[in-house]
């Protein structure tokens, strides 16, 4: 076995990029299969602070091969600046290539994000404002500019023209400025020429690696529960984070893929609007907000917070087909008092153990708690399963049968060390 996905479990940043980078030192090829600059992926090692938004968090290891797939909507400014940010912090970096087929995001897309949520009005779906709806959205209208395009001059003038006349007709519907064609045409062919050299053929690397029996690491961004499909539409990003998003996103069947890992902390936030049932607007609410420091990585914004949802993570496990989870943040829940987790929800007076198929419903659905037993300790330090107090292995053991998932990997702390491997066989095989 040799190809892993990691998922978002819940609404996003699980941890994801602690543990692509953890996994992706033993991989050869990390590939980026969905979403855009949307992403903040955090990376702590040896002092440093990296906080990714395109990059696959592989780049950090020198000899991987790190892939934007064509499943990405890819702000050529964002990722250029992103990759002298990272040279400035580690001047060696993997091997970085771009799929032909991921979406180019342009200013419009982010002109027209902030108007689109202006015209929502108290609807707004709370979005990052770069521009990711938008640019999904020519990608289904089959308007978009692809990187195989943008690299291509005469391709590129010729589609951006026809584009940029029809957004600026959009946007000035919309009580938004035109944009200038001539001079958006010039930045971006600079952009253009510096990333020329990276876009590449990369479904025929990723298929020849998964051939090969090497080891291929498929790196989600945001978290299942804003899929397109499967989330919580319409407050949803738009594309697909889940593991079949792995697939889409870089050109390999459903048989390529071993094992999936689901990313879930050991409670939950949100950020953005939306249905969260287990959400809490009291004193302990903030008091995880505050231990966690949990404020969004790409914006600033503080992130909703509340008790670990198990419904909604079996639900996660299923559609993602989870080989097991990831724990994160279990050092976070210290001192909170006895903890809640939802094992059910009520809807319509009556009480489910699944997540329920209308948005509306997931909306107005109250959550039924079981309280286990919390932990004082700083569990930070532990190096092992037997170092984690007695509480937190009961815990661990709860969210596993809760869900039928195993727990492969927990995480107690940011860095790179604070991570205890449970089950290596869940892992690569
Ligand atoms: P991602 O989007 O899923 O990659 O997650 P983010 O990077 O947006 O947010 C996760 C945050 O948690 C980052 O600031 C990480 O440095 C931090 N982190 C990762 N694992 C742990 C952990 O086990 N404990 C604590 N306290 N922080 C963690
Ligand atoms: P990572 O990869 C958390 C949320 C936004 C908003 C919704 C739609 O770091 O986990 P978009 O800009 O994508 O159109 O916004 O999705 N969102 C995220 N929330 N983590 C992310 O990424 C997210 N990416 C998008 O807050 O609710
Ligand atoms: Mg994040």
């Amino acid at each position: 076995m040799a190809t892993l996905v990691i998922v978002g479990s819940q609404w996003g940043d699980e941890a994801k990029g602690k543990i692509v980078d953890v996994l992706g030192s033993e991989a050869e090829v990390v590939v980026r299969y969905s979403g855009g600059n949307n992403a903040g992926h955090t990376v702590i090692t040896g002092g440093k602070t990296f906080k990714f938004q395109l990059l696959p968090a592989g780049i950090l290891h020198e000899g991987t091969i790190s892939i934007l797939g064509g499943g990405m909507a890819v702000c050529p400014k964002g990722l250029l600046e992103e990759l002298e940010r990272t040279r400035a912090l580690q001047p060696e970096l993997g091997d970085l290539r771009i799929s032909p087929a991921a979406h180019v995001v342009f200013p419009y897309h982010r002109a027209l994000d902030a108007l689109e949520e202006k015209a929502r009005g108290d609807d707004k779906i709370g979005t990052t404002s770069r521009g990711i709806g938008p640019c999904y959205t020519d990608k289904v209208q089959r308007t978009g500019i692809r990187m195989g395009d943008f690299v291509n001059p005469d391709k590129f003038r010729d589609k951006l023209a026809t584009v940029v006349a029809f957004k600026n007709k959009l946007m000035t519907l919309l009580g938004g400025e035109p944009m200038d064609f001539e001079s958006l045409h010039a930045e971006y062919s600079a952009y253009a020429d510096q990333i020329r050299p990276m876009v590449q053929e990369t479904d025929h690397v990723v298929q020849e690696a998964v051939a090969n029996g090497a080891r291929v690491l498929f790196e989600g961004a945001q978290g299942t529960f804003l899929d397109l499909d499967h989330g919580t539409y319409p407050y949803v990003t738009s594309s697909h984070p889940t593991a079949g998003g792995a697939c889409l996103g870089t050109g390999v069947g459903p048989r390529s893929i071993d094992n999936v890992l689901g990313v879930c902390k050991a409670y939950s936030t949100r950020v953005g609007s939306g249905p969260f049932p287990t959400e809490l607007h009291d004193e302990t609410g903030e008091q995880i907000r505050q231990q966690g420091n949990e404020f969004g990585t790409v914006t600033g914004r503080p992130r909703r917070c509340g008790w670990l949802d198990l419904v909604a993570l079996k639900h996660s496990s299923r559609i993602n087909s989870m080989s097991g989870l990831v724990l994160t943040r279990l050092d976070v829940m210290a001192n909170v008092g006895p903890i809640q987790v939802a094992t059910g929800y009520e809807v319509d007076g009556q009480v489910i153990g699944h997540v329920p198929s209308t948005p509306e419903e997931w909306e107005s659905a109250k959550p039924v708690f079981e309280t286990l037993a919390g932990w004082d300790e700083d569990i930070t330090g532990a190096q092992s399963w037997d170092d984690l107090p007695k509480n937190v292995q009961d815990y661990v053991r709860f969210v596993e049968h809760a869900t039928s998932t195993p727990a492969a990997i927990l995480s107690i702390g940011p860095d790179r060390k604070q991570t205890i491997v449970l089950r290596p066989d869940l892992i690569w095989g």
